[in-house]
């Protein structure tokens, strides 16, 4: 293959990293996929709007002018929501087009279907960037500590909630400000319920526990209390006490299964999760071989989260390349065995 095609499917946050990455990388990229990458085409909702303009970048409003262009080989979802993103996956995994997307809704909900859809194709579906932004971990978990029995993946996945709840501490600036201000940084999701309720965390913890325990974790197995009820005045009341507030995610094997809660929680100031700050999110995983690791980076905004899509977008042009695919077939998310996962 002389050039590995994209189709991007959105231009916002993360599809504007994602082309800045691959414009301005492209030598670097091409040296390790072994041809250069290109972007065909990008599918937006409204072509008016005013955009990067040193991108040269062709847009439409037409998904089958990506989907059924047989040059395209690699389809990029960063729309967000699950209509009609979901559709456009399944019918771009139909295509016989390798995947790639940063939509944990879609991951956490219809996973099961997605991934055999892309068996059935033997083509890759890869989502690194849909948990924790920029941090490797789905490859970490998936693979690098594949050997692992593992007990607990515990975490700040959120890096609207823990902006705001940083900004809370340290500025005392209340809640909708800081609400505004994460929007304004592009670290919000198009609906900032999902962050602030939880349930964007509830997702990726679904996924994550998904993958760490072998066995579908949906987002009804996940208990979930978010930040809506929280004030500068708790948040000032808890440090003098000596505790930072955090939302955290949890999923840890319990002797009814797995158990997989999202809330706000109070952590000692010399607690590792209490120092992480701003947009940053931590993953903490505890493996029977490995002992605790931790991840740490960026956990939200446009290039961190391009970074982790870009790596996937990397590795299916190197797939692409060899003839191989599927490299990361997720099984997980096909079995339902709460109560005896792993054995
Ligand atoms: P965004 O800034 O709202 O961008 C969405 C893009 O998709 C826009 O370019 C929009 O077109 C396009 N789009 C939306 N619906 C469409 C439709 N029906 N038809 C055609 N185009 C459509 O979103 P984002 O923040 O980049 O997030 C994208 C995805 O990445 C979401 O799944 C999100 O959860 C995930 N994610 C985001 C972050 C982050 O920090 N932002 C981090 C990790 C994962 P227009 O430009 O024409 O409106
Ligand atoms: N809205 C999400 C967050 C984006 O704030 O963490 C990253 O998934």
């Amino acid at each position: 293959k002389e050039t590995v095609q994209i189709g991007l499917l959105g231009y916002g946050t993360v599809g504007t990293g994602i082309i800045k990455i691959l414009q301005t990388n492209a030598h670097n990229i091409a040296q390790k996929v072994g041809c250069p990458l290109a972007i065909k085409k990008v599918l937006v909702r409204n072509p008016g709007k005013t955009r990067n303009t040193s991108f040269n970048v062709p847009l439409t409003t037409s998904i089958d002018e990506i989907l059924n262009d047989p040059d395209i080989d690699i389809v990029v979802e960063v729309m967000g929501g699950e209509s009609p993103a979901k559709d456009y996956i399944l019918r771009a995994l139909e295509a016989g087009k390798h995947v790639v997307t940063a939509n944990k809704d879609i991951i956490a909900k219809y996973g099961k279907q997605l991934f055999e859809a892309a068996e059935e194709k033997q083509v890759d579906l890869l989502f690194e960037a849909s948990v924790g932004g920029g941090i490797p971990i789905i490859r970490p978990l998936k693979q690098c500590l594949a050997a692992n029995r593992i007990r607990e993946v515990m975490g700040i996945v959120n890096g609207t909630t823990n902006y705001m709840l940083t900004k809370m501490t340290q500025e005392r600036l209340d809640f909708e400000t800081v609400l505004a201000e994460a929007q304004a940084k592009g670290y919000a999701e198009a609906d900032p319920t999902a962050d602030i309720g939880g349930w964007d965390a509830a997702r990726k913890i679904a996924i994550l526990a998904s993958i760490a325990f072998n066995s579908r974790i949906t987002l009804d197995d996940v208990q979930v209390e978010g930040i809506e009820n929280i004030s500068p005045d708790d948040i000032e009341y808890a440090r003098e006490l000596g505790y930072a507030v955090k939302l955290l995610a949890i999923a840890k094997e319990s002797e009814s299964g797995i158990d997989v809660r999202v809330h706000p929680t109070l952590l000692p100031h010399h607690h590792p999760l209490a120092s992480v700050n701003d947009v940053f999110n931590a993953i903490y995983v505890r493996g029977d071989a490995v002992g605790e690791t931790m991840f740490y980076g960026r956990g939200a905004g446009e290039m961190p989260t391009a970074s982790a899509a870009v790596a996937d977008i990397i590795d299916a042009a190197r797939d692409i390349r060899h003839h191989v695919s599927s490299r990361i077939l997720c099984t997980c998310f096909n079995q339902k065995n709460l109560s005896s996962a792993q054995h």
